[in-house]
């Protein structure tokens, strides 16, 4: 468990908290970047701006090296067994996008993909619109009330004609850790795919995708301390090896004439154009940020401050926080009876808290609960208790307005 100095030593990496008297409660929108990311991102502007793989000058070659470096942090982060398996897209959206676009010719009439009832709007319109376009079924993993995913019916939506099943490891709107281990093997034993959205589940839990056996992990490098614009689409190689190019351009091609290509084979394959080399050099950094303070311990002190939010929101007199049981991540999703959390969120601001409110991009869970949105808050590293105090003392003043 850090101490409270080793927090506040933490905190000084942040420019942002030097620079802002705020209380940043926003993290599973996207995290702040520490100061050692920004530096990358500015020395390689700065003194080694090239294109990699195809100038072979000094630069490009500095540039190349450190674009290869990074993928292979990221396979080690991940415990990914080959470093080909490491894809850079623009994003988690991108990356499920990739997905659906190079499992297109796979898809036949009748076969059955899965999602579930609380998935964020990019792990659902990709699949409806590929269901729709090949006449598949799109079915969905119903939730209790607390909004944890139902497997018993689950087990009976699994069938020889699923194809895939595309998951969120954490869900956006109330953190909810799903089983996905349990998911996976089922799903295997009728031999259909698994892609897990690991965006709010990268910065927090460790995650060790040959462990989980999935398919497809995907995430995006803003939300874990990384700059924007920069994605990560894990597959495991013999199903990468597979897919078509998912896009055609430079860097990507071994051979052109004016009648066929010849491309490259993985990771190149699914990478065409210039890459985003800063944020990837930014992302690497981000990744070793992470690393030298150890995952287990960031999620120890993540979910010391949670408990602690559960704790002392509970007092509030009409206040709902929608999931706080056992398995805790760092979002606490909340709302007090009669007030709109777009309301609530405003009077917050003006105290300088940054929280998100509304349906937070997941309108099928908020619509089945039938509320207009949340008041959410999620936590990172540099957040503290005293900051949960302040945010409390500042939520009874805003109540007090209504
Ligand atoms: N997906 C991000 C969120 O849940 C933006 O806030």
């Amino acid at each position: 468990m850090f101490s409270y100095e080793e927090i506040k030593t933490i905190r000084k990496q942040f420019t942002i908290f030097k620079k802002k008297n705020i209380i940043y409660f926003d993290n599973a929108a996207t995290t702040q970047k520490p100061f050692k990311v920004i530096k990358a991102i500015k020395k390689y502007y700065c003194n080694f701006n090239s294109n990699v793989n195809r100038s072979f000058h000094f630069l490009g070659q500095f540039s190349s090296n450190c674009l290869e470096l990074s993928r292979n942090n990221v396979q080690s982060f991940i415990n990914a067994k080959y470093r080909e398996e490491i894809i850079f897209t623009s994003g988690a959206t991108e990356s499920i996008n990739l997905i659906a676009f190079c499992i297109y010719k796979f898809i036949k009439t009748s076969d059955n993909i899965i999602i579930s009832h609380s998935e964020h709007h990019s792990n659902i319109t990709p699949w409806q619109v590929l269901s729709q376009k090949k006449k598949a079924n799109l079915k969905v993993i119903p939730v209790n009330s607390e909004g944890e995913l139902n497997l018993r019916i689950f087990k009976k939506l699994i069938t020889k004609k699923t194809k895939l099943i595309s998951i969120s490891h954490v869900t956006n709107t109330f953190g909810i850790i799903n089983p996905i281990k349990r998911l996976i093997k089922t799903a295997h034993k009728y031999n259909s795919l698994v892609l897990i959205d690991g965006s709010q589940a990268i910065s927090h839990i460790t995650i060790d995708v040959q462990n989980l056996d999935c398919d497809f992990y995907v995430f995006s490098s803003h939300k874990m301390y990384g700059p924007t614009g920069l994605g990560i689409l894990y597959g495991k190689k013999k199903i990468l090896d597979k897919f078509p190019p998912y896009k055609c351009g430079g860097g990507m091609i071994e051979k052109v004439t004016l009648k066929k290509t010849i491309f490259y084979g993985l990771p190149f394959k699914l990478e065409a154009g210039t890459p985003n080399i800063a944020g990837i050099i930014g992302t690497n950094k981000a990744l070793n940020f992470i690393v030298n303070y150890s995952i287990r311990k960031i999620n120890t002190y993540e979910t010391k401050l949670l408990k602690y939010a559960i704790k002392i929101l509970s007092n509030i007199k009409g206040i709902k926080i929608y999931y706080k049981n056992s398995k805790l991540t760092k979002i606490l999703s909340f709302n007090i009876e009669n007030i709109h959390s777009f309301d609530l969120g405003k009077l917050l601001n003006n105290h300088g808290i940054a929280v998100r409110t509304g349906k937070h991009c997941a309108q099928p869970i908020m619509n089945y609960l039938k509320i207009n949105g949340t008041i959410r808050i999620s936590f990172a590293i540099y957040n503290t208790i005293e900051e949960i105090d302040i945010f409390y003392n500042s939520l009874i003043k805003c109540l007090s307005f209504f």
